[in-house]
């Protein structure tokens, strides 16, 4: 695998450590790791590493452990010319190994006052969508944009897993210290992973260990009919759980460091509680008991919803599906039982309020999920830098303060890891943010592009920027209006279809007419989502006048020429973002051209062609949005500008 891009660790990123005398003074199988790091680095950078890493000579970089940190947390510090690191424990030292690679020569110069670091998440976790066997419409990775599985290949693990080492690298670099390997929809060869086919599981988590990963494993609720020949899975039957607990025994005498399953129950056809009248705390409550006398957890997601609803039916909300389900169960799912939300109510759209199950489970630990794979933020053709969206979530009210985020992955066997070579940094800007989520997305990119165009001179740096920094909201300029979210083609989820899911099952509606567009969801008039938030955005959201313009037409229905805080009218704003998106992404490639010969060859094609496709895709957004909303209106562009 050779010709495998090395993303945010190319060798060149280890040069000041490799280049300095290092010690490591620790022990125990993630210092081993933090020791052949620095001896890698080492053999590429300088003699000198290799003499020095046990003995007690003059070092400059000084590894070694101090309990005072935490779990995973590390301080840095630079006196009379030596760096030291200590971690809390020997994950903290690894975090710090690679806060040290970030720095570069940085960690190397002057003094350094003493800086704590540790995460602010406990869990910070990637869900894999993939599956073993390859789906004749999905493929093999569900929303998967990056080729197959880096797992599993032709029905079985990949030969040697040769990549599988190397990405557990790439996220401990982030801190990312958890991954779930299949998708939540578990079909029938996946949910054998839990059984026969668990010494799968137990060769991927033998190459994620050495970075700190803890593997688990999306089950399905009907394991114990489907693979224990049980006639039910029934949470409250006796059999049933004393077949959960056997099969997870199993599992830890098999891993014993295995981190837990993930549950999609009841959603979308899959099985769960309710097919037995039990609750998803039940249900739950079940798998937790299974899993804690092994320290394991159980993500139990909360993305519940009718999706056989009926578009007559206008009393039907989805946005509210989570809330109704969960929120009467607070208090009532044990310790190891983390509710996994999505952070947005509908179904990760480009612009969503935050899910009020967030803020209503005070007595559950949750987990925040993000999606990292871009399925409806552009499929990684387009550049849709993620974080700015994801800091806004984070810095809403508590959801900083979830134990877990978790996101599904973008990654796959395509040689840049991501498909778009620039959405690398969505998957380092997730670990980074789940770390802290403080952190200002344009710093997090200049990391990103610090280590991936090793330190890239002002040119370059300023193009990345420019093509990147604001490339969400140049996204969601062109694409579905306001908040209203969907618009895409059904199915795939790519391109624009603006009554594509009006008519449809799904419960994603824009109620589009001659007069107006949004959804109603107010307790006065709508359908009383609203009304699941506590204060102030229960009132901020239900008012006209206070819910801010990005969301309006999420939380209301208003005519044409309702005005703006911006002072524009709802159809004039229309009108004006989508001109302006596909103009903003003819100026991300312009900014991209002038780059060709800053950036290594096959990254700089491959980018320019997926360029060439956003902008073509941007223009049929823009045309297509703009002639539907002008031929439901009849309003003019008041600028006069070219609609069909
Ligand atoms: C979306 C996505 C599905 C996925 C689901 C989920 O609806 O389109 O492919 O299974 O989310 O999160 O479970």
């Amino acid at each position: 695998m050779t010709d495998v891009h090395p993303a945010w660790l190319p060798p060149e990123a280890f040069q000041a450590v490799g280049s300095r005398r290092v010690l490591v003074r620790a022990d125990g199988p993630l210092a081993e790791t933090v020791r052949e790091e620095v001896a890698r680095a080492g053999a590429q950078y300088g003699a000198t590493n290799s003499g020095g890493l046990t003995d007690e000579g003059p070092a400059d970089l000084v590894l070694t452990l101090s309990e005072s940190e935490g779990a995973d947390g590390y301080a840095i510090s630079r006196r009379d010319g030596v760096t030291t690191v200590a971690g809390g424990d020997p994950a903290g030292l690894l975090y710090g190994f690679f806060h040290v690679v970030r720095l570069g020569e940085g960690a190397f110069e002057g003094d350094r006052e003493i800086e704590h670091h540790r995460p602010a998440m406990r869990r910070r976790m990637l869900d894999h969508w993939d599956n073993i066997d390859v789906h004749p419409v999905m493929g093999q990775v569900e929303r998967g944009y990056s080729g197959g599985s880096i797992f599993w290949e032709d029905g079985a693990p990949r030969p040697g897993l040769s990549r599988v080492r190397a990405y557990g690298r790439l996220l401990a670099a982030t801190g990312i210290n958890a991954v779930a390997i299949n998708n939540v929809n578990v079909h029938a060869t996946e949910a054998r992973l839990l059984t026969d086919r668990l010494g799968e599981v137990a060769a991927i988590a033998d190459e994620l260990r050495p970075y700190g990963i803890r593997v688990h494993l999306s089950v399905n609720f009907a394991s114990p009919m489907a693979l224990g020949g049980l006639p039910t899975a029934d949470p409250l039957d006796e059999d049933v759980r004393a077949w959960w607990a056997a099969t997870t025994e199993h599992v830890y005498a098999t891993i014993p460091d295995f981190g837990g399953y993930v549950v999609k129950a009841d959603s979308e056809g899959q099985p769960g509680p309710f097919a037995y009248a039990r609750t998803h705390a039940d249900g739950a409550n079940m798998l937790a008991e299974a899993l804690a006398p092994h320290g394991g957890v159980v993500h139990w997601r909360a993305f519940v919803y009718n999706h056989r609803q009926d578009w007559r039916d206008r009393s039907t909300d989805r946005a509210r599906a989570a809330y109704d389900h969960f929120a009467p169960l607070d208090g009532r799912f044990m310790d190891n039982a983390i509710l996994q939300v999505k952070h947005g109510p509908m179904d990760f759209q480009t612009r969503e309020p935050v899910s009020p199950v967030i803020l209503a489970m005070r007595r559950t630990r949750l987990a925040v999920e993000l999606q990292v794979t871009q399925e409806y933020t552009g499929q990684q053709r387009h550049v849709c830098y993620l974080a700015p969206m994801w800091s806004e979530i984070l810095a809403f009210e508590n959801v900083a303060g979830a134990g877990d985020l978790v996101a599904v992955s973008n990654v796959g066997a395509d040689r840049f890891w991501t498909g778009h070579p620039l959405a690398q940094a969505n998957l380092y800007a997730f670990g980074r943010l789940a770390w802290d989520p403080a952190l200002d997305p344009a710093t997090v990119l200049d990391e990103w592009m610090d280590m991936t165009f090793i330190r890239p001179g002002e040119p370059l740096r300023r193009a990345l920027h420019a093509v990147m920094d604001g490339s969400w909201r140049t996204y969601e300029r062109y694409t579905a209006p306001l908040g209203v979210g969907f618009m895409v083609r059904p199915g795939h989820h790519y391109g624009p279809d603006v009554d594509g899911y009006e008519y449809t099952p799904w419960g994603t509606y824009h109620f589009a007419d001659r007069d107006g567009v949004g959804v109603d969801r107010t307790r006065a008039t709508g359908t009383g989502f609203t009304g699941q938030y506590p204060q102030p955005w229960s009132d901020v959201y239900e008012s006209l006048e206070r819910c801010p313009d990005e969301l309006l037409l999420f939380f209301h229905h208003v005519p044409y020429d309702h005005v703006l805080h911006s002072g524009s009218t709802v159809i004039q704003h229309i009108y004006d973002t989508h001109f302006a998106g596909a103009e903003e992404v003819a100026e991300m490639r312009a900014q991209w051209a002038k780059v060709g010969d800053l950036v290594a060859p096959d990254v700089h094609a491959r980018v320019t062609e997926l360029l060439d496709e956003q902008l073509r895709c941007a223009e049929e957004w823009r045309d297509q949005v703009n002639t539907y909303f002008f031929r439901k209106s009849g309003v003019p562009d008041e600028r006069g500008r070219r609609i069909f």
